[in-house]
């Protein structure tokens, strides 16, 4: 049924049409508004803003077709549809050059002009909601969403800024697992001007190598049994677009030679074909092994090694990236929310940032995040607190610490006195909850409430 804000403008000097389109077209509950001539139609059509408009051609103080063409560039979303009293082969070519959605003869059949009104509204609501997925797809991927302000991610986003703007032919995306190379890869292709074409990625781990080269370069018809039919490769669907090489470091010897032939000349064949193709697309290439490492070790082809580091971008590990772990956690702790309405957490306890701060993330933001969508699962307060970080990361992130913070005072100190401190600490922290209390310090409660005894002057932990 359609709704009664969808307007549509009746363009026809005809007096007897006019009210009969618009008294069939009310009584479906569209909104109406009649123009008998084109000065009228444009001036209905700028105050109106009809979302469609049936045109009729010939008009007492010009064409129709004229119209038509000041509408589509005024407001190419605005559906026009021409109704033509003769048949006549120059204006339908015409009509459908300018951008008329369809056509309708006199006289109007009723039911046609229904199911062609609704075919309208409807193409103009996938238009639009393929605007706004185009749009979301844009913006998830812009470099704007990539969170942190530490210098090497600033030195990071800087140096894939650059190249996004270049034409630089292939770059290598080097960072641990989980640093954000994907992230980096999308927003490199859709801050170039190559966000039109297709960004397409394959994972070099993930399939047999066969499968990788008719997947990449394509195929001929016949080339091997199941090749039924030609098909374009990666390469070439992405023309003018970016290719994402994922782990790149998995890609068997054979098909990096193939891929620095590409490389080198700028063109590719399908798979069974003899014609060179162009190649058009970028390449980005994504490692989180040491390729270098990998070439010494024979691994990896030295000269495909050299060919893509000539842009070499490392996405630097979280443990580097400073204060950035607080801002992603805190981007993630918003995100929790979002999506948990009732609760809301605000942010994390002053020793959970101290963790996060000194913990090494082998997993970096990946690893982080997951931490954080725990912790907002597992807490009803306001903040996280270490009570709901993962074991591990507790006593990881005390190990590290230890080694490095503690230095014996010049005039020695009491052994006993400092086990009790760290005990208190770790109860303080975990607000008495003893069996994590015991984690932080990577003994069992038992040893913990023995200690904490000893010293006389503890009441013990609440748990
Ligand atoms: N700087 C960042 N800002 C916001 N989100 C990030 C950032 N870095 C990484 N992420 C998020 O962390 C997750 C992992 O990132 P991504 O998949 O890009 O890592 P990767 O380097 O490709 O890892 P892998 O080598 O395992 O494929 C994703 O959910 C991504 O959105
Ligand atoms: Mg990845």
């Amino acid at each position: 049924m359609a709704s009664s804000q969808q307007k549509v403008l009746v363009v026809d000097d005809d007096r007897f049409v006019r009210m009969a389109l618009t008294e069939a077209l009310r009584s479906w509950t569209y909104t109406v508004v009649e123009a008998a001539r084109v000065d009228e139609a444009r001036r209905a059509f700028t105050d109106e803003e009809p979302a469609i408009v049936l045109l009729d051609i010939e008009l007492p103080d010009g064409s129709g077709l004229d119209l038509l063409t000041d509408i589509k560039s005024q407001s190419p979303e605005t559906v026009v549809v021409m109704i033509t009293g003769s048949v006549d082969v120059t204006n339908t070519v015409a009509a459908l050059r300018g951008g008329a959605h369809d056509f309708i003869g006199k006289p109007v059949r009723l039911e046609e002009l229904r199911v062609t009104l609704r075919n309208a509204f409807e193409t103009q609501e996938l238009r639009r909601e393929l605007k706004t997925a185009r749009q979301e797809l844009a913006s998830g991927f812009s470099f704007d969403e990539i969170i942190g302000e530490s210098k090497a991610m600033k030195d990071a986003l800087d140096l894939a800024r650059r190249v996004a703007e270049s034409d630089i032919a292939s770059v290598l995306l080097y960072g641990e697992t989980g640093t954000g190379k994907d992230l980096f890869a999308r927003a490199i292709h859709y801050a170039s001007e190559r966000a039109k074409a297709p960004y397409l990625a394959i994972n070099c781990a993930a399939l047999p190598a066969t499968l990788i080269e008719s997947e990449l370069f394509g195929y001929e018809k016949g080339a091997f049994t199941d090749a039924k039919a030609r098909k374009e490769g990666l390469f070439e669907q992405a023309r003018g677009g970016t290719i994402f090489l994922d782990e790149i470091g998995e890609l068997e010897l054979g098909l990096q030679a193939k891929l620095l032939r590409v490389l080198e000349e700028g063109t590719f064949r399908r798979v069974g074909g003899l014609k060179d193709i162009t190649l058009e697309s970028r390449v980005i290439a994504a490692s989180n092994r040491d390729l270098k490492r990998e070439a010494e070790a024979g691994n990896f082809r030295l000269d495909l090694y050299f060919r893509l580091s000539v842009i070499q971008l490392e996405v630097p590990p979280l443990r580097e990236r400073g204060d950035d772990v607080l801002m992603l956690a805190q981007h993630y702790i918003d995100r929790a929310n979002l999506k948990r309405r009732g609760k809301k957490l605000k942010g994390i306890a002053p020793d959970v940032e101290r963790i996060f701060k000194s913990y090494n993330w082998i997993g970096n933001v990946r690893e982080l995040r997951n931490v954080i969508e725990r912790a907002s699962i597992l807490e009803d307060g306001e903040i996280v607190t270490t009570a709901h970080l993962p074991a591990d990361l507790l006593h990881t992130a005390g190990a590290s610490s230890a080694s490095g913070t503690f230095a014996l005072p010049a005039g020695g100190v009491s052994l006993e006195e400092v086990e009790f401190e760290l005990a208190r600490q770790a109860v303080e922290r975990t607000a008495g909850n003893l069996t994590q209390a015991a984690k932080l310090l990577d003994i069992s409660r038992d040893q913990l409430r023995y200690k904490l005894r000893k010293s006389g002057d503890y009441d013990g932990g609440n748990d």
